[in-house]
């Protein structure tokens, strides 16, 4: 596609010509790619595209589409060159600070709403450990109004970007951005939550040649990869987590379609654990319920939402054991947690800033610390 040709391009001659040129580069979608790089180049979305094949492109949109295609053609991802990707009911701003999305992440949303059932008008409290662009932190805050949410990250770039989406949804003033490894940055606070949520880096360093280049050259390594069999990370969460989640809570940890197994073994302790499947049918979702009764804001409505499908095209539940009973105190004795950003502890004591929130929202008194 060069900018110095003279002849009348239109759509349909730069598709053409563009998905060869994809197609030669080893992309696996290349007509996709095509159109979805041109519609951006030119401003038309892809059915605009079709109902207008012979529109001629001028030299600028023509200019345009070929340092898109460049990229492409380098084998960059289309969510980065484009700058966003969809996940659950939003776009989200991503560029190579941050994972790109992907479509079987949206079962950690889709599976916590099943737990939360009727109560979505609750105060839940949720951890996104790992959050990344923000993506499942920023859906849950959309899908429940009253939750407040902890999403935290190992990487300061990650965060900032997190926190762009958030404001850009309107959902900023509801999650706190913590930096630290695994469940540290809410010991920490010794802050409790309802449900943890996290899509963590589980692939081991050794399978890094077995990854697609688009994958391996351009997503941040922090964001893929993790020791010990590509658990480390994993096995910090569960660790720490009977410090974390309440009685009654959830845990949804993804993890590699191998790791259901172990996975399971690892949380064995904290309580009653299954694997939810992908919509491939892998094994992708450890979730875990632990013992005891959820602090009684939480329980208006139904208690219980099943999550298991007889139907083999959607995920299902395929292992479950019961665990012995958490060692937690009641949730009554727990004080609640008041999930705040780094710098608004700073400007307020977690204590004045929960009073304080109290009294302007009518909310039960949270706070930070064990009272
Ligand atoms: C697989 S990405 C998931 C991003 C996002 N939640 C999503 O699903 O699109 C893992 C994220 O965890 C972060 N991360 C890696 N190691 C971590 C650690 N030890 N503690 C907390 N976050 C970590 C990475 O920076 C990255 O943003």
């Amino acid at each position: 596609v060069s900018a110095a040709d003279p002849s009348p391009w239109t759509l349909r001659s730069l598709l053409k010509s563009a998905t060869q040129l994809l197609e030669s580069r080893g992309s696996s979608s290349p007509r996709v790619d095509a159109e979805l790089l041109l519609g951006h180049a030119v401003g038309l979305d892809r059915t605009q595209l079709y109902m207008k094949l012979d529109r001629p492109v001028s030299v600028d949109e023509r200019e345009a589409f070929r340092a898109l295609i460049v990229r492409r053609a380098k084998l960059e991802p289309i969510a980065y060159i484009l700058g966003e990707r969809g996940f659950w009911q939003h776009t989200f701003r991503v560029d190579p600070r941050v994972l790109i999305p992907r479509p079987e992440t949206e079962l950690l949303v889709e599976h916590t709403l099943a737990f939360v059932g009727a109560r979505r008008d609750a105060p839940w409290r949720i951890a996104d450990i790992g959050t990344g662009s923000g993506a499942v932190a920023i859906s849950l805050a959309a899908e429940l109004p009253n939750a407040r949410i902890v999403a935290t990250d190992i990487s300061a770039a990650a965060l900032i970007v997190a926190t762009e989406n958030a404001e850009a949804l309107g959902v900023r003033d509801r999650i706190a951005f913590m930096r630290g490894d695994a469940l540290e940055p809410l010991t920490r606070r010794d802050a409790r939550v309802d449900v943890l949520v996290s899509n963590p880096p589980y692939i081991a360093p050794e399978e890094r040649g077995a990854l697609s280049v688009d994958v391996a050259h351009f997503e941040p390594g922090e964001a893929l990869f993790a020791d010990a069999g590509g658990l480390a990370v994993v096995r910090r969460i569960l660790a720490k987590a009977p410090n974390v989640v309440v009685p009654g809570g959830l845990v949804l940890i993804e993890h590699g379609t191998s790791q259901g197994v172990a996975t399971r073994t690892l949380a064995h302790d904290l309580g009653a654990v299954s694997t939810i499947r992908d919509y491939s049918g892998h094994d992708r979702v450890l979730r875990v319920e632990v013992p005891g009764e959820l602090p009684e804001t939480l329980r208006i409505g139904p208690t219980h939402v099943p999550v298991e499908t007889s139907n083999d095209a959607k995920p299902t539940v395929i292992a479950g054991a019961h665990a012995p009973a958490s060692t937690e105190p009641a949730a009554d004795t727990l004080s609640r947690d008041v999930l705040e950003d780094e710098r608004a502890l700073q400007e307020l004591s977690s204590l004045e800033r929960a009073r304080r929130e109290a009294r302007l929202s009518g909310l039960p008194v949270i706070n930070l610390e064990r009272e």
